[in-house]
């Protein structure tokens, strides 16, 4: 190794030469060994389609490229244009995504279309800067640097999970990646490293050294292009990079959340109490599931509890704890709610959501993640006018609406919207 005797070139951890001649090696690499077939590839025309690249840049967010590619395919046949994604029910595009996860991203999808095919009727194109494909939902700044550089042919520089993995290990980047400080340090290295001219050739070079090569658990340096000046490299430490804190893990709640329905077709909501959560705003009643959460290998995973002495090694909860959270979070309203179910033994019922699974819906507060399943029940007119009187006479705040008008005219929870959107 030569670098000790070089001087590296201030604030970053290797020495000029070793920054000059990055890009032309990696670019070298990249001509020889990179993917240039893959569906969604604009760097062999001159005339790029930024729709193209945004489209498959949201999907490549969370997912890596085998199972994207199946899926793209079906979008670009229904969707052809950003208009006709714009244009199609919520419902269709729902359907198309089913199974790519991360839902919120098919939202901020959907509503990005919108968004762009608004910004093409007032300028007559899409967004030609940085900060315009910023403003647009679900595209953060690496995936607005991707599309400058790959789906518009200008300067953009890109430095996702995989570039952090790269350049950590390249430059030796002690820093927690979850820090503030160490993502400035490594988006400055990314530019620095990035080339004026062909930014988004350097942009596809990076994700595919990334995905291809200095992989997580176990890079192939022997072939890499960096392997001569990459500093991880050199002591041998590539798998320390990057480094990551732990999280401490959220505890996990369970909730039903009841959808009670009248012969009118309108949900019974509940007024939060002013101390608590949700202090003051509306809520369909909730019921507490007794479940206990526990890390498996570090993945959450949840136990239904059996009440019998299950203490596996490393649960963070247990019965009886769930059970204080029962008793101090269940509103008056909810414990009637609940009795009353019980005592005329009515029997809510699972809700499909939309994308075609059962999953509860994940909503993160700040000191727990809590999954609501909402779970459904129709009542007649007279079992309406009993809960009514029972409620009225504990003094609780209720209304009967339909989801449609408690969205418009209540203050709904984020948790609630998201129950009701499901
Ligand atoms: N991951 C994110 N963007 C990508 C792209 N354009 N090609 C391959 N992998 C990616
Ligand atoms: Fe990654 Fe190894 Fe290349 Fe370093 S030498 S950048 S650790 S593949």
């Amino acid at each position: 190794m030569t670098q000790s005797t070089a001087i590296p070139d201030a604030p970053f951890s290797q020495p000029t030469d070793a920054l000059d001649s990055f890009a032309p090696r990696l670019l070298d690499w990249f001509a020889e060994n990179g993917r240039h077939d893959l569906p969604w590839q604009q760097h062999h025309t001159d005339t790029p389609n930024p729709y193209i690249v945004w489209l498959s840049e949201v999907m490549l967010q969370q997912t890596q490229v085998t199972t994207v590619l199946p899926y793209f395919a079906r979008f670009m046949d229904t969707f052809p244009t950003v208009q006709d994604l714009a244009a199609a029910e919520w419902d269709l595009v729902a359907e198309h995504w089913a199974g790519l996860g991360y839902y919120a991203r098919a939202r901020n999808l959907h509503k990005g279309a919108k968004q762009l095919v608004a910004v093409i009727e007032e300028t007559g194109e899409f967004p030609q800067t940085l900060a315009g494909w910023e403003a647009i939902s679900g595209v953060g700044p690496s995936t607005a640097g991707a599309i400058m550089a790959l789906g518009l042919h200008k300067y953009g520089v890109i430095c996702d999970g995989n570039v952090k993995r790269v350049l950590t290990r390249w430059a030796a980047i002690e820093g927690d990646i979850t820090k503030s400080a160490t993502t400035k340090t490594l988006w400055a290295l990314a530019e620095r490293l990035t080339p004026t001219e062909n930014s988004g050739l350097f942009a596809q070079a990076m994700m595919d050294m990334g995905a291809t090569l200095c992989t997580r658990s176990k890079p192939a340096c022997l072939l890499c292009p960096l392997q001569a000046d990459c500093l991880a490299h050199a002591e041998g430490r590539e798998t320390d990079y990057p480094v990551k804190a732990k999280k401490q893990p959220k505890p996990s709640k369970f909730s039903d959340a009841l959808l009670i329905e009248n012969e009118n077709g309108e949900i019974l909501w509940l007024q939060r109490p002013d101390n608590g959560i949700w202090g003051g705003l509306w809520s369909l009643p909730l019921q507490f599931v007794e479940k206990v959460d526990c890390k498996v290998n570090g993945k959450a995973a949840v136990k239904k509890s059996d009440k019998s002495d299950d203490k596996s090694s490393n649960m963070t909860s247990d019965v009886r704890s769930n059970e204080k959270i029962y008793e101090t979070e269940f509103t008056t309203a909810e414990q009637i709610i609940n009795e009353w179910l019980i005592k005329n033994e009515l029997v809510t019922e699972s809700v499909r959501n939309t994308l075609l699974d059962d999953a509860p819906i994940k909503h993160s507060l700040t000191h727990f993640h809590w999954y609501l399943t909402p779970r459904k029940l129709t009542v007649d007119t007279s079992q309406m006018l009993e809960l009514n009187e029972k409620l009225a006479a504990a003094a609780i705040d209720f209304k009967w609406l339909t989801e449609q008008t408690a969205q418009d005219s209540l203050g709904l929870p984020r948790a609630m919207e998201k129950v009701i959107e499901r």
